[in-house]
């Protein structure tokens, strides 16, 4: 479905540290007047640098930290209440650092959306940027995709690549992919309020009227 101003598409943010590529979202939602209401941003640390960002431009911004809570399911069964109360059509995980049960990713099923530092299928986990460094690779980059039960390896809705330098660091690394990462997630979001994205019966994404999703750098290769 095409959202509207009147009919947005509703989202969950969820981060936990600085929150760059919310931030990176909400800034094309507001310049872009984009279909999307950010219904709320939310975050399992008090201390997420992004929760104050988000508040100052005036958005509901909120912490459910993981720490309250006795078990990952109870964590995961107050996080599935406070979204469900919310009615978000999709949640976007932007640098949510927290492993989400089985049973939440199936009452969301098809509606969480992660950006991942590394081109995936490679590279699930932690320190991406190491990891490729370490092995060599000459391509390095991030994936939007959908969240399944399954860590880092939901369907795939796009990506961004950027070669890996000799001299490359994983900081440096790091810093190069975070433009392309907010570039493609943004890119995402405006596919998602233009009611494109699908996800197919056979597990693969299918984009209406799109046929490149990959960026070389910070440009969709065509
Ligand atoms: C981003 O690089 C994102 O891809 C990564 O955390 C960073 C968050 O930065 N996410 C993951 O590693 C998820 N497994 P941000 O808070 O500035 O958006």
């Amino acid at each position: 479905m095409e959202h509207t101003p009147e009919r947005p598409l509703r989202v969950a943010i969820l981060i936990s540290g600085r929150g760059s590529n919310m931030q990176a979202l909400v800034d094309a939602v507001m310049a872009d007047h984009l279909p999307v209401r950010v219904c709320t941003v939310l975050a399992n640390r008090a201390d997420a640098a992004g929760l104050d960002w988000a508040r100052a431009k005036g958005l509901q911004a909120e912490c459910l930290s993981h720490r309250d809570f006795d078990s990952r399911d109870a964590f995961d069964a107050a996080l599935r209440a406070r979204l469900d109360a919310l009615a978000p059509d999709v949640i976007l995980l932007a640098g949510f650092m927290r492993v989400l049960g089985h049973d939440f990713v199936r009452h969301f099923n098809g509606r969480i959306i992660n950006i991942h530092p590394s081109l995936l299928p490679a590279f699930p986990g932690l320190h991406t940027h190491q990891q490729a460094l370490a092995q060599g690779v000459q391509w390095h980059g991030c994936t939007v995709h959908f969240v399944t039960p399954v860590l880092d390896h939901g369907p795939i809705i796009a990506q961004g690549a950027i070669p890996v330098l000799a001299s490359d660091t994983p900081d440096s690394l790091a810093a190069r992919l975070l433009p392309v990462e907010h570039q493609v997630y943004v890119q995402v979001l405006r596919w998602l309020a233009e009611g494109r994205v699908t996800l197919k019966d056979d597990g693969r994404v299918q984009v209406a009227g799109v046929d490149h999703r990959a960026w070389a750098g910070d440009t969709l290769f065509e």
